[in-house]
Order: C-alpha cells, then structure tokens, then sequence
C-alpha cells in the first residue's frame, strides 16, 4: 500500500482527492482545516491534523515528524489554496502577500522538506495546483493577487523537476479552469455547470498522475478545463 499526503484534504476539491485516492488503496495523510470534517473522513485517513501551512516552522515540524513516522510516503499532493478577485488599481501589498502566502506558501514549506525525504527514499511525486489566470493575462487581469500567487506555483514546479532530474523527483502542475463547487454555484448561479470541470475528474487525473505510467510524465502542466 502506498502512503501519500494531501494538504487542503478537506475543501471541496481535496474531500473528492480523498474519496478516490482512499478507494483506488492508498494510505492517505492529510491536513484539514480547522472547519469540520466529512463523517467518513477518520475512516479514509491515517492521519488527519490541523497544520497552519502558512507557517514554514509549523510545516517544517510536521513534515519531519511525518516523514519519520511514515517513511514510505512516496507523494505529496498540494492542493491548498486561495482566491480574489481584483484589477491591478485594486490589489496592494497586503493583497498580493497574501495570495502568494496560500497559493505558494503553502506548497513550498512542504516541497522543501519533502525534497530532502524524496532524495533519501530514492524519489517521489509532488503534485501541484496551478490556475488559468496565471497563464492567461486576460484572465488574470481581474484576479491579480491570484495571478501573482499561482505563478509562483508554476515555477516552482520548473524548480523541483529541474533539481530533481536524475533522483526520481517530479512535479506535475493541474490546472482546472471553474471547479464544479457549491461556493462556485452560489458565486455564478447563472452559469452553466455542465461546462466546468468536476473536482472527481480533477481527482481522477490524480490518480492517473499517480499511476506506474503517470509517473513517468516529467514537466507536465494539465489543463483540466472541460469546455470552461
Ligand atoms: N475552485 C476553483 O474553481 C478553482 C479553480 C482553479 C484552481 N483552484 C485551486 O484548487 C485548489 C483547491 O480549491 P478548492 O476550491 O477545493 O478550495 P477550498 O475548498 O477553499 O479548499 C482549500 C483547502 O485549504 C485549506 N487551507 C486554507 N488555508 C490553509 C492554511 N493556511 N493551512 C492549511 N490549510 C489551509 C482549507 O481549509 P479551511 O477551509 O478549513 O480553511 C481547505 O481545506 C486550490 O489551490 C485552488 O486555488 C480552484
């Protein structure tokens, strides 16, 4: 059985992560938010914590304790995050601070020391959430903070695959456009649903990512846009 983390587990992309990953057999760690928890959530984790992923100190003793206990973990699947909207006049420094904070931050504290545990076991998979704002200035334009926070996530992935060719060590970025979410159908009632992406596929192209033939792929950035 393979052991994995995912951080965010309990959003609403992560809790579908989690159903998939769990029914697919692997051994799931996760760090959750401080909301409540899905009811079948203790039986689909080994181990659930609250870990403030904006705080490298924190994160860094929660890897290494982690690391230790499970020294199989053979991935990490980063999908905390955050969102807002704004135009370049709208967004000032505490804006773009804090995006960079939720959508970099929080990978990069636990990229840097998974890397260290990846070199030791002989490799391993980080996986990454990107955004089309990030590489679409058209629409990123109105969501800058965001913009600016999700393309730091983009080079850190170029970083780790460039750093970790010749050890095993990858990263793939997922970029879904709309995710199919109860606060995505309140905020755009008028939409049309069927056009975004659901989190259970963005979960499938997870666990083909972590398949034997996934991990072969090295640099991969997949869009997963549906027709949205
Ligand atoms: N939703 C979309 O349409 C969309 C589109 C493109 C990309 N994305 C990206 O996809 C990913 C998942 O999105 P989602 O809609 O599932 O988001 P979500 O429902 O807001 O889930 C985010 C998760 O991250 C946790 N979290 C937030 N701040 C944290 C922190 N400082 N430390 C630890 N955990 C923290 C949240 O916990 P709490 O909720 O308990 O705070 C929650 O479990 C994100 O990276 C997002 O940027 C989403």
């Amino acid at each position: 059985m393979k052991t994995i983390l995912i951080t965010g587990a309990n959003g609403n992309l992560g809790t579908e992560v989690v159903k998939t990953l769990h029914t697919n057999g692997y051994e799931i760690c996760a760090t959750v938010g401080p909301g409540s928890l899905p009811d079948d959530f203790a039986q689909m984790t080994k181990d659930a914590r609250n870990v403030n992923l904006t705080d490298e100190a924190e994160t860094q003793q929660y890897v290494e304790a982690l690391t230790r206990q499970n020294p199989g973990l053979c991935a990490a699947v980063l999908l905390v995050g955050g969102f807002a909207m704004g135009t370049i006049k709208d967004t000032d420094a505490a804006a773009i601070d804090k995006q960079i904070a939720l959508n970099f931050k929080t990978a990069y504290f636990v990229v840097r020391p998974f890397m260290e545990h990846f070199e030791k076991i002989g490799g391993g998979q980080f996986i990454l959430v990107g955004a089309r704002p990030a590489l679409d200035a058209a629409d990123g334009m109105t969501k800058v903070a965001y913009s600016i926070g999700k393309s730091l996530v983009f080079h850190l992935a170029e970083l780790i695959n460039a750093a970790g060719k010749g050890k095993r060590i990858t990263a793939t970025v997922l970029v879904p456009s709309i995710i199919d979410t109860p606060p995505n159908r309140n905020a755009m009632p008028d939409a049309d649903f069927s056009q975004w992406i659901k989190a259970s596929d963005i979960a499938e192209t997870i666990a083909f990512v972590l398949s034997d033939a996934g991990r072969t792929l090295r640099e991969s950035v997949l869009k997963v846009y549906n027709e949205a």
